[in-house]
C-alpha cells in the first residue's frame, strides 16, 4: 500500500491504478478506524479493482466547542490494518495541502442540513460537503462509500454528488455494532466504563421506538419515551430523537413512508449519534 501525502502524489497513483484497469473506489475518513470502516473497505473491494482509503482529521467540519484536538488519531496502526485489508492507496494529506493555508471556496447544501445535526452543529455539514467534494475532485473514484451511521451526513453527500454531477456513485453501508447494540464509532473510544455501559440506552430506546412506530404507535409519544430513557440512562443534553422521512429528513408523525428515528445525546464529554430504519408492520 502507498501512503501519499500531496495532491500530486497522487494524481500520479491513480494514474497509474488507471492505467491497470478497472474501477477505483474511495473510501473517506478521519482515521482511528475500527470495525465499521473495514466493512466499507470490504464494500469497496467487492466494486472495484483498487481501493484509496483517505484519513484527514477535516478541522472545517468541527465547532469551535468541539473536540478537534482531541479526535483521536493513530495513523500507523490505521495502515496497517487497511493494508491488511487490500487497500491500495492511504491519501492523508495535511491540513496545509488540503486547504493550501485557507480556502475561499465553500460547499454548502441546503435543506437537508437544516435540522437534526444540521441545526445541533452549525456549520458542520458545510465543512463535510467541502471536504468530500475536495477528495471526490482528488481521487476522481468510480465509488464511494460512507457508513449509514452518519445518516444525514450520508443524506448530504448524496445530495451533493448529484448536485454537482461529480460522477461518483455513493454507497451507504449499514451500520456495524458491537454485541451489544451499540453503533462502533471513532468517538466510542472516549467513554468510560460506566459511560459504555450506559451508552446501550441509546440503540435500545431507539429499536423501542421504531417498533412502536412501525406498529402504528403514536409518532410522538414513542419519541418521548426514547428521549425518557436516554434522560434515565444519564445522557444530557438529549440533542434530539426523530422520526423522519428517510429520503428528505423531513419530520414525519405518522409512519405512512419510509421513515428513519434519528437521535443524538451525550453522555460525559461524548456526543453520540445513532440511528435506525422504521419497518411497518
Ligand atoms: O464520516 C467521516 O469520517 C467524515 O465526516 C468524512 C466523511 C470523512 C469527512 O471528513
Amino acid at each position: 500500500m502507498q501512503i501519499v501525502r500531496t495532491v500530486a502524489a497522487l494524481r500520479a497513483s491513480i494514474a497509474a491504478l488507471r492505467a491497470d484497469g478497472g474501477a477505483v473506489a474511495l473510501v473517506p475518513t478521519m482515521g482511528a478506524l475500527h470495525a465499521g470502516h473495514l466493512a466499507l473497505v470490504t464494500e469497496a473491494k467487492a466494486r472495484a479493482a483498487h481501493v484509496v482509503v483517505s484519513i484527514f482529521v477535516n478541522p472545517t467540519q468541527f465547532g469551535p466547542n468541539e473536540d478537534f484536538d482531541a479526535y483521536p488519531r493513530r495513523e500507523a496502526a490505521d495502515a496497517r490494518l487497511i493494508d491488511a485489508a487490500g487497500v491500495a492507496i492511504l491519501w492523508a494529506p495535511t491540513v496545509d495541502e488540503m486547504y493550501h493555508g485557507g480556502a475561499a471556496t465553500h460547499v454548502s447544501v441546503s435543506g437537508i442540513t437544516a435540522g437534526l445535526d444540521g441545526a445541533a452543529r452549525p456549520g458542520h455539514f458545510d465543512g463535510v460537503a467541502t471536504v468530500v467534494a475536495k477528495l471526490f475532485a482528488q481521487v476522481r473514484p468510480d465509488y464511494a462509500l460512507f457508513g449509514e451511521k452518519d445518516y444525514q451526513q450520508l443524506a448530504v453527500i448524496r445530495r451533493m454528488a448529484a448536485d454537482l454531477d461529480t460522477g461518483v456513485e455513493v454507497i451507504g453501508v449499514p451500520t456495524q455494532r458491537d454485541d451489544d447494540g451499540l453503533a462502533l464509532s471513532s468517538r466510542n473510544a472516549y467513554l468510560s466504563d460506566e459511560e459504555r455501559v450506559a451508552a446501550r440506552a441509546l440503540p435500545r430506546a431507539l429499536g423501542e421506538a421504531a417498533a412502536t412506530i412501525g406498529a402504528g404507535g403514536d409518532v410522538a409519544a414513542a419519541l418521548d419515551v426514547a428521549r425518557q430513557r436516554l434522560v434515565a440512562a444519564g445522557f444530557d443534553p438529549v440533542d434530539y430523537v426523530a422520526f423522519c422521512d428517510a429520503q428528505t429528513l423531513e419530520p414525519m408523525n405518522r409512519a405512512d413512508r419510509p421513515g428513519r428515528l434519528l437521535a443524538a445525546a451525550r453522555i460525559g464529554r461524548t456526543r453520540l449519534i445513532d440511528n435506525l430504519e422504521v419497518a411497518i408492520v
